[in-house]
C-alpha cells in the first residue's frame, strides 16, 4: 500500500512573517484535524528552512521539509548556489528536481538533472522528480511520448535500488497555475502509463512502490477526485499550499 504524500511547493511566495504565520497555522491545522491518511510535506524558499525546521521540531509536527532546488554539484565556486548537503543538514529530507520553471526559465537540462539527482541521493535525501507535457504536445497526441523521453533521460539513467528510493509528480504544464486542471481520466492515464513505463524498465518491485504525485492546480475542490485515481499517489501543490485552509483541505480530501 503506498501512503499518499502532499507536497506544498511555496515557489518564490511570502515574506519572512507571512511564512511563520503559515508553518504555525499548518501545525495548528494538524493537531486538529485528521492528517493521518497522508505524508505531508512543505517546500519553503531554502533561506526559511532552518527556522521552518526548529518549529516543525520544537512543536512535534511530522510536517517534512522539502527543498525548490539544489546545485548539480556538490561544493566549490558556484556563487549563488546551494548544495544537497546543506539543505540536508538543516533538516530536509526531499528535494524537487526538474520542475518545469527550472526547465523552462533556468534552462536546466537533462544532464543537470541527472547531475541534481545523484548529489541528492548521495545525500540520503529523496528526489521529487518532475515531468510533464505542454499543450502542443498532448494537442498532438504527443503527450505519452514526452514523458518517456523525460523519464528515459533522466530516472532511467539510474538503478532500480536508487529509482525505488524516488518519487516521481506529473505535472502538465498547461495545468500549472492555470486553473486548468487534468480531468481525473487524464491524471489516471498519464500515472498508468508513468507506472508501466517505470515498471517495464526496473520490474514490480519498484514500480508497485513508487509514489507517483499529480500537480497542476490541484485544489480543495478537484483533490478529492483527483486523488481517488488508483495509481494517483498524492498532490504537488503550489497556490493553494500557501492558504493553510486550502492545503488542510487538500490533505483532508
Ligand atoms: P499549481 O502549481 O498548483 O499552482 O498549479 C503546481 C506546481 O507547480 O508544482
Amino acid at each position: 500500500m503506498r501512503k499518499r504524500l502532499i507536497a506544498g511547493n511555496w515557489k518564490m511566495n511570502m515574506h519572512w512573517n507571512e511564512a511563520m504565520t503559515l508553518i504555525s497555522e499548518l501545525v495548528q491545522k494538524e493537531s486538529e484535524g485528521n492528517w493521518r491518511n497522508a505524508d505531508v510535506t512543505i517546500i519553503p524558499p531554502s533561506i526559511y528552512l532552518r527556522s521552518a525546521f526548529e518549529f516543525l521540531k520544537n512543536s512535534g509536527s511530522k510536517i517534512e521539509l522539502g527543498a525548490q532546488n539544489v546545485a548539480a554539484t556538490e561544493n566549490g565556486a558556484f556563487t549563488g548556489e546551494v548544495s544537497a548537503s546543506m539543505v540536508h543538514q538543516i533538516g530536509t529530507s526531499l528535494v524537487l528536481v526538474g520542475h518545469s520553471e527550472r526547465r523552462e526559465y533556468f534552462a536546466e537540462n537533462d544532464e543537470a538533472l541527472v547531475n541534481k539527482i545523484r548529489c541528492v541521493l548521495d545525500q540520503n535525501l529523496t528526489p521529487l522528480f518532475c515531468c510533464g507535457e505542454h499543450l502542443d504536445h498532448r494537442n498532438s497526441g504527443n503527450h505519452e511520448s514526452t514523458i518517456l523521453h523525460q523519464l528515459e533521460s533522466v530516472v532511467f539513467e539510474f538503478t532500480a535500488d536508487e529509482v525505488s528510493n524516488m518519487i516521481i509528480a506529473y505535472e502538465p504544464i498547461w495545468a500549472i497555475g492555470t486553473g486548468e486542471t487534468a480531468s481525473p481520466q487524464q491524471a489516471q492515464e498519464m500515472h498508468a502509463f508513468i507506472r508501466t513505463s517505470i515498471q517495464k524498465k526496473f520490474g514490480n518491485e519498484v514500480s508497485n512502490k513508487l509514489r507517483i504525485l499529480y500537480g497542476g492546480s490541484m485544489n480543495p475542490e478537484n483533490a478529492a477526485e483527483l486523488l481517488a485515481q488508483p495509481d494517483v499517489d498524492g498532490g504537488l501543490i503550489g497556490g493553494a499550499s500557501i492558504d493553510a485552509n486550502k492545503f488542510q483541505a487538500i490533505i483532508e480530501a
